[in-house]
């Protein structure tokens, strides 16, 4: 047997699933019982009945489903798979912040630790972060964090005033702008599609800004058109899956990035082998203290009732 039916005979042994974001490999990607943006897979870690989620993804969506299903066992192949992102808001660093603006709706991008989910009001994630804003009264202040690129983003669709954390996401801000424009110049009939973690500059070139899953419904709306795709590598995967005639092009990064597009170090740490041995092993599991979890719980559960 290959690792992949060895996974697929342990994953029904077990009644195990697998969750996988699109910045996977795409081995992991075709194993997986469900692969998805933050959102849906937060979704899918809510409802399942699984014994074991194994997720393949970075340590905070992991952590997001062990919050919202304490009695499981939740299982990531590799702890290491982190995320600059959240690395980018450290938990007393924060927690200072806050004190030093009381009176504010503490709204945090789902990707973040435990410790910071658990001193927000309203968790959010790249598809939901306008509607979750926009439910805030308007003469209430916020504080948004950890994603100062988001932020911005949704000052400007919402011509609101947010308090920004200055954190962002190493893999987004990788994008070269003056690459992509010279790319464009080489394909002006491609349409330039963005994840709002990118900076502003390359979000002024898009057509269409969204989350990951929003990208590939977008690609999917518009069959006819062609694509430079400006997220992590791994989601052509899927999207070319989806829309096998069209045209898909990476967005290009900086010259002394370590490829040519932009790939996440952290998603790529997770491998078909280290997903098969945490199944095995039911190690490395995800743990958190109660007390965190129990207050990282009510802010995750608003996001998802918000999303219904
Ligand atoms: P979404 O898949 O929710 O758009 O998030 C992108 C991301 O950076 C996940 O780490
Ligand atoms: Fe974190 Fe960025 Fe990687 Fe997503 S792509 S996991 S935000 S470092």
């Amino acid at each position: 047997m290959g690792l992949k039916e060895k996974i697929i005979q342990l994953k029904k042994d077990k009644n195990a699933v697998i969750l996988a974001h699109y910045y996977q490999t795409a081995d992991i990607q075709d194993v997986a019982d469900y692969v998805g943006d933050s959102l849906g897979l937060s979704q899918k870690a809510a409802e399942t009945e699984a014994d074991i989620i194994v997720f393949a993804g970075v340590h905070f969506m992991a952590e997001t489903a062990k919050i919202l299903n304490p009695t499981k066992t939740v299982v990531l192949p590799d702890l290491k798979a982190g995320c600059s992102l959240a690395d980018s808001c450290p938990p007393e660093a924060f927690s200072a912040f806050i004190k030093k603006h009381p009176n504010h709706v503490v709204i945090t991008y789902v990707n973040c630790s435990a410790e910071i989910k658990a001193l927000s009001d309203i968790v959010c994630t790249s598809s939901n972060a306008l509607k979750i804003v926009e439910s805030v009264p308007k003469d209430v202040p916020i504080i948004f964090a950890p994603d100062k690129n988001l932020g911005k983003y949704i000052m400007k669709k919402t011509g609101r005033d947010l308090l920004l954390w200055d954190g962002s996401c190493i893999v987004h801000e990788a994008f070269s702008i003056d690459k992509l424009i010279e790319l464009h110049k080489k394909y002006p009939d491609h349409k330039i599609i963005a994840h709002p973690e990118s900076e502003e500059h390359i979000l002024n070139t898009a057509t269409y800004i969204g989350s990951t899953s929003g990208m590939i419904n977008y690609v999917k709306k518009y069959p006819q058109e062609k694509f430079i795709v400006a997220t992590e590598a791994g989601i052509l995967h899927k999207m070319q899956q989806e829309v096998p005639q069209t045209e898909l092009i990476p967005a290009p990064a900086h010259e002394d990035n370590t490829c040519a597009c932009s790939e996440c170090g952290f998603m790529k740490v997770n491998t078909m082998q280290k997903l098969y041995d945490c199944l095995l092993n039911e190690s490395p599991q995800i743990e958190v203290a109660e007390e965190i979890r129990k207050k990282a719980l009510l802010p995750i559960e608003r996001m998802l009732e918000l999303s219904k």
